[in-house]
């Protein structure tokens, strides 16, 4: 239990691999504040997962669009278990459109769910960090389409890469304070946003196929990494992204 008396806030906690996240803090034994928009009606029984795995949960139904609604985040792990140690930014959606179909509406969804969430939960967490003292993590869920162009799907793409620099900027504006700012690059992983491409035999074998290891990953897998980030062990690591993607940025789509 290397994270027990610690407090974790986990954006998007409750789907995919916010859902592993949370499971595998809790089994280190972190407190956590569990953000969920979607499927509510899952929300008790997760509460009640993370309490039998290890300490304390509470789930908060907050928009992390909002900065008034991350700030209640905030405040809830603060008033429920007296401080904010771990922010891990993982909320995410994107809408595999390209830059020629893409909506205002769309453009603005993804980059407000993706990006501004990212900005200001850094932001909002670390200024509870310093109040507090002893520095903290802040850890993005990012994508190796941080850096790695995804035709068809630019507003995420464009998101990613907006967290890659927040992530090395605030890294280092952060780093007098012990705040360590990492970044999480997963390739494919089997999560429902990649439901689609589960659901298309032709697609999925495509994709396993451009994947050294040959397949997507599991939640579990990014999961272990951000629990690692967020320990002792990962004390010089900052302003960097760590990648998680079955070698799928180094491979050749082999024509
Ligand atoms: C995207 C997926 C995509 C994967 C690998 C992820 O960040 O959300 O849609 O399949 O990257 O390209």
């Amino acid at each position: 239990m290397s994270l027990k008396g610690k407090t974790a806030i986990v954006t998007g906690g409750n789907s995919g691999i916010g859902l592993a996240i949370v499971l595998e803090l809790a089994r280190q034994g972190a407190n956590i504040v569990i953000d969920y928009v979607v499927h509510p009606e899952t929300e008790l029984d997760l509460e009640q997962q993370v309490r039998a795995l290890g300490d304390g949960a509470i789930g908060v139904k907050a928009d992390v669009s909002s900065v008034a609604d991350l700030q209640t985040l905030i405040d809830t792990a603060v008033l429920e278990f007296g401080r904010v140690d771990i922010m891990v930014n993982n909320a995410g959606v994107e809408t595999r459109t390209s830059v020629l179909e893409t909506t205002e509406a769309q453009y603005e969804r993804v980059l407000a769910i993706n990006l501004k969430s990212a900005f200001f939960g850094t932001q909002l967490a670390a200024r509870q960090m310093i109040k507090q003292g002893g520095g903290g993590r802040i850890i993005n869920i990012t994508s190796v389409h941080e850096d790695w162009p995804m035709p068809g799907n630019t507003a995420y793409c464009l998101s990613k890469g907006g967290m890659r620099m927040l992530t090395r900027t605030a890294g280092v504006e952060l780093a007098p304070h012990n705040i360590l700012v990492v970044g999480v690059g997963p390739g494919a992983v089997a999560t429902p946003i990649n439901l689609g491409t589960m659901q298309d035999p032709t697609l999925l074998q495509k994709l396993n196929n451009a994947i050294p290891l040959g397949r997507m990953a599991r939640p579990e897998e990014i999961a272990s990494l951000v629990t690692f980030l967020a320990g002792d062990g990962a004390s010089y690591m900052t302003a960097t992204t760590i990648f998680a993607d079955g070698g799928i940025m180094q491979s050749s789509p082999g024509l």
